[in-house]
């Protein structure tokens, strides 16, 4: 102001504190503590939608193992003399290649698998082949295994190369380790006949030694990895419209998806066709993922499990018509299947079905103690095959708490007929959807305010911002979908589980987006809204404390000052968690005061994780995965206070002690 004159310099003032927002007080009281906050707060939904499974979390690499897609070499090519047959080994999937010789030692006979959209290696890492085969007329026989560089122009060019010297008559299992000397994101798998005899060949596999926990049916690690890093605390499988199917055939049936995998029969996935712009005619369900798979994960990654099962309706959006539905006096073996798959999760190994599990490696039981029926139903055939369920279950296990749905609307007709059905059935979480643009995300934050203490509890079971105009993963979005969720976390007596939606999608083989976690054949990327259900999980405390904002209740409904906020203590560390997301484009002063402390005590210690963009359109991708990621920010903690400025479109997570 050196060489202004005192009216400039008055006058820069003025304008200067006219600009300057009005503090916006928080104030937490720290001695009230209210609702617990659940175990199963923030967790995940899983489907195999967008290759999420099968090409995807499941770490098989390769395509039609068993060749049991209607067309029985879809994924393969084969050259020279290869013949499908169908009185293979295994029952449920019973056909296989014949590899016999071609009548020329210059041609070859043999296949390639393509893999899902192509087979991604690492150099030096080892990949375990197996198959299972025979020589039909006895003697030995022998095939070459290689990797072979797609992109190599001499095709020739394996990047990994074994020996398999088969000796029986009878099938049996072999394996070799490929370790390959390049890493390719899309390489194919080739197998020949190495001499004259006739080899027969079954359920073709190639794994990754290095899975998720190492187990040989596996998982793949890095995809793994980031589920057990959001902490989650309720795991949703298999989905999801899978769970329906177009027809009872398609539905999801987890007694196939259990037992040795060789044997677990091939599924149709609906999500090949249901968007005719993304249709995928090679999109299977092979069960390798199933549901001994599924309980495994939600107890290695601290998840409870959440099966939902078929209630004998398909997918009302794709067929409903009332003959494609089971009628309610044929449910008896739908309503069998749920009681079983408590006993297969829960029973002891001298139960038919725990024996299974047990069989399968886990003794112990898995601690099963929710289960959802049906998906996301409606009108007045699903409360109508519904109650059964719950009569059975409730009569057979009357601790196991039952999932029930809404619907797939966040309101309107549907939800508001089902939600009283659901309090008339006594469900003991409603599974509500929400795919839904900005405008309700921002609307909605007092959602839950005036909800029904009494009734079910709010299971926010699918939802996700989808930006108008912009149904693709980027910040805004996310901060959004941050906004909206304080309103959960405030309401968590009633609200007792959320998951976002989708979780996976595959770069080159989604049908629907925004989805969490993106990934390649080789990496993968946790996208903003990854980061914020991560925010939530590893914030999320042990009991909701009340807040108030300019001496108002914090209610979230469109925000004030475009703030949307909760607070809760975590018993554990005694630590005060403040969680802010400024929506509006301006910085927001803050002065976050914690009442209720002692007269004497003061803050010791604060820290922030602050969340923002430099443009909200943009998003973490394969190829850029850290562009948007949380970053601690200082805080200067002092007597019983905070005052800090809150930056536009930026979620934040204070942690006060
Ligand atoms: O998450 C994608 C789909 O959205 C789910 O399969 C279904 O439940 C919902 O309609």
């Amino acid at each position: 102001m050196k060489n202004m004159t005192g009216w400039a310099a008055a006058l820069a003032l003025t304008a200067g504190m006219s600009l300057q927002a009005q503090t916006n007080e928080l104030t937490v009281q720290v001695k009230k503590p209210g609702a617990p906050i659940q175990s199963t707060m923030y967790g995940l939904f899983f489907e195999d939608i967008n290759y999420a499974a099968d090409g995807g979390l499941y770490a098989e690499l390769v395509k039609n193992r068993s060749f049991e897609f209607p067309q029985h070499l879809l994924g393969w090519q084969s050259f020279g003399k290869v013949t499908v047959l169908d009185d293979g080994p295994f029952e449920r999937n019973p056909h296989y290649v014949r590899l016999a010789y071609s009548g020329h030692d210059h041609k070859q006979t043999g296949l390639d698998n393509e893999g899902f959209f192509g087979i991604g290696v690492q150099a030096g890492e080892e990949y375990r082949f197996s198959v299972w085969a025979r020589v039909p007329q006895g003697g030995k026989g022998r095939i070459r295994v290689e990797l072979i560089d797609l992109a190599s122009a001499d095709e020739r060019q394996a990047v990994a190369s074994e020996s398999l010297e088969f000796e029986s008559a009878e099938w049996k299992k072999y394996q070799l380790i490929l370790k390959p000397s390049k890493t390719l994101e899309r390489a194919k798998l080739r197998i020949f006949l190495r001499d004259k005899q006739t080899v027969d060949l079954e359920h073709v596999s190639l794994f990754p030694v290095d899975t998720w926990n190492g187990h040989e049916n596996g998982l793949r690690k890095d995809l793994a990895q980031a589920l057990a890093d959001i902490k989650p605390g309720v795991f949703r499988f298999p989905g999801g419209c899978i769970v329906e199917g177009t027809e009872q055939p398609d539905r999801y049936n987890w007694k196939n998806s259990v037992g040795p995998v060789e044997n677990r029969p091939l599924n149709l996935n609906r999500w090949q066709y249901t968007f005719t712009h993304r249709f995928y005619p090679d999109y299977y369900q092979s069960y390798g993922l199933g549901f001994y798979e599924y309980f495994l994960l939600s107890e290695e990654i601290g998840s409870e499990p959440l099966p939902i099962l078929n209630c004998g309706l398909v997918c009302q959006y794709q067929n409903n018509k009332m003959e494609a539905h089971v009628p309610v006096c044929d449910l008896d073996s739908y309503i069998q299947d749920a009681l079983d798959l408590i006993e297969f999760a829960n029973g002891s190994a001298d139960t038919e079905w725990g024996k299974l599990r047990a069989d399968m490696g886990h003794p112990a039981p898995f601690n099963l103690k929710f289960i959802g029926i049906g998906n996301e139903q409606w009108g007045p055939e699903y409360p109508e095959r519904l109650e059964p369920f719950i009569k059975a279950i409730r009569a057979a296990y009357p601790d196991i708490q039952i999932v029930g749905s809404s619907g797939p609307n966040s309101e309107g007709e549907q939800f508001d007929y089902l939600w009283p059905e659901m309090r008339r059935l006594k469900a003991d979480l409603v599974d509500e959807h929400f795919y839904r643009p900005e405008k309700w995300f921002l609307a909605q934050g007092a959602r839950y305010d005036n909800y029904d203490r009494k009734g079910p509890k709010v299971f926010a079971g699918e939802y996700a911002c989808h930006g108008k105009g912009k149904k693709w993963n980027h910040f805004h979005a996310a901060l959004l979908e941050a906004a909206f969720m304080t309103g959960l976390e405030r309401n968590a007596d009633i609200v007792h589980m959320a998951t976002y939606a989708p979780l996976f999608a595959h770069v080159d083989g989604w049908q629907w987006r925004p989805d969490m976690i993106w990934f390649d054949n080789l990496r993968s990327v946790r996208t903003c809204s990854y980061y914020v259900q991560q925010l939530y999980s590893h914030y999320k405390g042990t009991h909701v404390l009340p807040l108030t904002m300019d001496k108002q209740p914090v209610t979230g409904a469109e925000g004030q000052n475009g703030l949307f906020a909760s607070a809760v203590v975590d018993k554990n560390t005694n630590e005060i968690i403040i969680k802010v997301a400024n929506t509006s484009d301006r910085p927001q002063p803050l002065k976050l005061t914690l009442a209720g402390m002692k007269k004497n005590a003061t803050l010791t210690s604060g820290r922030c994780i602050k969340f923002s963009s430099p443009d909200p359109d943009i998003d973490n991708t394969v190829d850029q995965p850290n562009r948007v990621v949380p970053r601690e920010a200082p805080i200067e903690v002092s007597g019983q206070a905070v005052e800090t400025t809150l930056e536009p479109q930026t979620f934040a997570v204070y942690i006060l002690k």
